[in-house]
């Protein structure tokens, strides 16, 4: 959908059809790995967004609070020194925590437009319609898509301008390394030089803090893992009893990453219709849905770099828990 000429926009890069497709490699592939594998991206269907949306209010989730602070104590920073007038955000999701940038940019007098992306259509269009009602002036082009593959569609800087990609969450540490590399050498490849990238990065600290923030008391954290399973049921025509697995996280010391499994509390056999593909877990056996890597500084530094970037600032909380750099491309 795209309303051509008013101040709000939503292109769809990534269609049912095309997701579709994705949903299906991914499922056969991964199904059939040693060990079992899902990629995360097909957590967020409407309910894994609410679900995220409710992990970040839970107590154990510092990783949102502390960005937020982050952000809240370096936008004006930001803002100045930038003088984008584009801001583009990656894996948006319901831009919360952006706002405080919006503010910070419209206060600089330079912002003239937001492009959110996600993969998860949902969470855009909610975050959209607020936003517009909150930010009249403001052109809004949300873009369904995923930024692993639809960078190159992006829109570009407007005649003159400049744009600045934000890439909150510590989503990037949902990459593995080799991915990750790709990733930012992509997302260097779509800028032109002096144009900056905000990357919000979990850092590396007590697993005794890390471990809960991703296994909550609740078990909020659990039902959203679950939730991938529920996707495979109903676009893929499987039969998984989503309560034969239970959520595991575990600090993997040797990576520096919080990695999330499914792991089946008895044996069981899954039919995959759509695929036509019947696969069998033991009782005890784990899936890997996700990974959130921990960085320090040095080896953001060392990242950035390596995909062309150069390191500007980066502001981190006083417990050094989370950090946002600001990174230019050279
Ligand atoms: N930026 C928000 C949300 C982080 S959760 C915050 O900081 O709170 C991760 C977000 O990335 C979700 O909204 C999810 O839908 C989105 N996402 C995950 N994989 C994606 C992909 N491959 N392409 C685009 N968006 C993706
Ligand atoms: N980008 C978020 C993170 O790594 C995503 C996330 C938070 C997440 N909690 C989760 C993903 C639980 C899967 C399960 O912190």
């Amino acid at each position: 959908m795209s309303t051509p000429g008013g101040l709000i926009r939503l292109d769809v890069h990534l269609t049912d059809a095309d997701a579709d497709a994705a949903l299906r490699t991914d499922v056969a592939r991964g199904l059939v790995a040693r060990p079992k594998e899902l990629p995360p991206k097909w957590f967020y269907d409407a309910r894994g967004s609410e679900l995220f949306e409710r992990i970040t209010e839970l107590p154990e989730y510092y990783p949102f609070r502390t960005e937020r602070a982050l952000l809240a104590d370096s936008v004006a920073d930001i803002a100045r020194s930038s003088g984008a007038d584009t801001v583009v955000e990656l894996g948006s999701g319901s831009s919360t925590k952006t706002r405080l940038l919006l503010d910070a940019f419209s206060g600089a007098g330079t912002l003239t437009r937001y492009v959110p992306q996600d993969v998860s259509e949902s969470a855009l269009r909610g975050a959209i319609d607020v936003l517009h009602r909150d930010y009249p002036e403001l052109v809004v082009h949300g873009v369904v898509g995923d930024f692993t593959t639809d960078l190159d569609r992006l829109p570009g800087a407007d005649p003159g301008g400049k744009r600045m990609i934000a890439f909150l969450g510590g989503t990037v540490g949902n990459l593995l390394p080799g991915p990750r590399h790709e990733f930012l050498t992509h997302v260097r490849s779509v800028l032109a030089p002096g144009e900056q990238l905000l990357l919000g990065t979990g850092l590396v600290t007590d697993p005794a803090v890390m471990v809960p923030a991703y296994d909550d008391a609740a078990g909020v954290t659990a039902e959203f893992n679950r939730n991938v399973l529920l996707v495979l049921n109903r676009e893929l025509g499987a039969n998984f009893d989503i309560n034969a697995f239970s959520h595991v996280a575990v600090w993997e010391a040797e990576h520096e990453w919080i990695e999330m499994r499914l792991r089946a509390v008895r044996d069981l056999h899954v039919s995959v219709r759509a695929l036509d593909l019947d696969v069998s877990f033991l009782a005890g056996e784990e899936m890997v849905t996700e990974i959130s890597a921990k960085f320090r500084p040095e080896v953001i530094d060392e990242m950035v770099t390596a995909a062309g970037f150069v390191p500007s600032r980066r502001w981190t909380d006083p417990d050094d828990r989370f950090a946002l750099s600001l990174v230019t491309a050279v």
